[in-house]
């Protein structure tokens, strides 16, 4: 008999609401991908590579060019100084490279912090590795940190800390206050950081990004991920790095070195060309995204869920008590799928033990406006 290293895993929920909605033909909220294209140029680039011969294995820590690109971004969006060549790390996704760290780090036994609601790769990487995730919620309604529950989380053997800012689903942001207070929690511990910053450039209203890049004390016991299929409007690329200091991404190469070995390389060289020719691309991420947030928000304006706008990411939460106090919200996100034509995400799979009121689903706002207005006029239908 076959024992399940992931005996509580199954088809991710992600999966199972994108094949509902093809199934019953309803837009598709649920799954956090565009439905419109990446900029042509770069789409051209990597074409131009692979016409070009650029098709053989990338070097293991990822094309140069595209690591200096990278450098270069840091150093402009987050003022810090970081060596292309020893602290940047090219992977097949940033759920690649959350892998690769988790695995680097964790020893059997160790326990890893997870907030929840949390993306729902980190947990099966940790079982992988040995590990146990000690899960501690996120303050509502704000799903802002708990201090007080994350320090009376922290054990002798709390190895790693996994941060998300700008958060999936809720949106919300990590300050630098924050920051500063999480290295006052951690200083005298050994204790390491993931920081998933895969939604970097997607922070609304004025708001800035406080990366842990631009906190010297956090950043050397961080890998910091991040991705360009969120970045770029290519998800399936699948590319994305990692951040760390030197004798960090020393370890997660070990790893990453026998789990892929390296990304795919037109699409590295594509990603370097564009990234020097259009730098303002990332700048503008947040005009762009904030302008379909709004355009959701305004639209479902006329509706009966209650929200607050998302100060990040490209996700909107709903509150749907008043239209179905009844569901909880894996039953509300099929019965919008199947009765309503659009299908949403339930929050309480991204908990261990979801609150017992909860009623919040999450709509993914990246789409074209066509999109979001059709699922606007369907939601406010009901
Ligand atoms: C919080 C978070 N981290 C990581 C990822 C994965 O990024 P990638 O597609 O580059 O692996 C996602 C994608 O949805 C995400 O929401």
């Amino acid at each position: 008999m076959l024992h399940s290293k992931l005996p509580n895993v199954g088809t991710t929920i992600f999966t199972r609401m994108s094949q509902l909605a093809a199934e019953v033909g309803a837009l598709n909220l649920s799954q956090g991908f565009p439905d419109f294209d990446g900029p042509q140029a770069l789409r051209d680039a990597v074409c131009r590579h692979i016409a070009a011969g650029h098709n053989q294995y990338a070097p293991m820590t990822g094309l140069p060019a595209l690591r200096e690109q990278v450098a270069a971004k840091i150093a402009r969006c987050y003022g810090s100084s970081v060596s292309a060549e020893h602290e940047i790390t090219i992977t097949p996704g940033a759920t690649q490279a959350i892998f690769c760290a988790i695995q680097a780090l964790i020893q059997p036994g160790d326990e890893v912090v997870v907030f929840d609601p949390s993306y729902d790769s980190y947990e099966p990487s940790v079982e992988l590795a040995g590990g146990r995730c000690v899960h501690v919620p996120l303050s509502q309604p704000a799903f802002a940190i708990d201090w007080q529950r994350l320090s009376d989380a922290l054990s002798p053997r709390t190895r790693l800390i996994i941060l998300n800012s700008p958060h999936n689903p809720s949106g919300a942001l990590i300050s630098r206050a924050d920051l500063d207070r999480l290295a006052e929690l951690i200083r005298q511990r050994d204790i390491y950081l993931i920081s998933d910053e895969v939604y970097e450039h997607l922070v609304f209203d004025g708001a800035q990004h406080d990366s842990v890049l631009s906190h010297e004390e956090l950043y050397q016991r961080a890998f910091v991920v991040s991705s360009f299929g969120k970045s770029y409007h290519v998800t399936g690329w699948k590319t994305g790095y990692v951040v760390a200091p030197p004798a960090l991404s020393a370890e997660l190469r070990k790893v990453h070195q026998y789990v892929s070995f390296c990304g795919v390389t037109p699409v590295q060289w594509g990603l370097a060309d564009f990234m020097a020719e259009h730098p303002e691309h990332v700048s503008e991420l947040p005009g762009f995204y904030q302008a379909k947030r709004d355009l959701f928000c305004d639209l479902l304006a006329g509706s009966k869920f209650r929200f607050t706008r998302a100060a990040g990411t490209f996700f909107q939460l709903v509150d749907y008590s008043l239209i179905r106090p009844d569901l909880d919200d894996v039953a509300m996100a099929e019965w919008l799928t199947r009765e309503h034509g659009v299908a949403a995400i339930p929050v309480s799979v991204f908990y261990q033990q979801a609150p017992k009121d909860l009623r919040l689903v999450r709509f993914c706002f990246a789409k074209r406006e066509e999109t979001l207005g059709q699922a606007a006029e369907k939601l406010c239908a009901i």
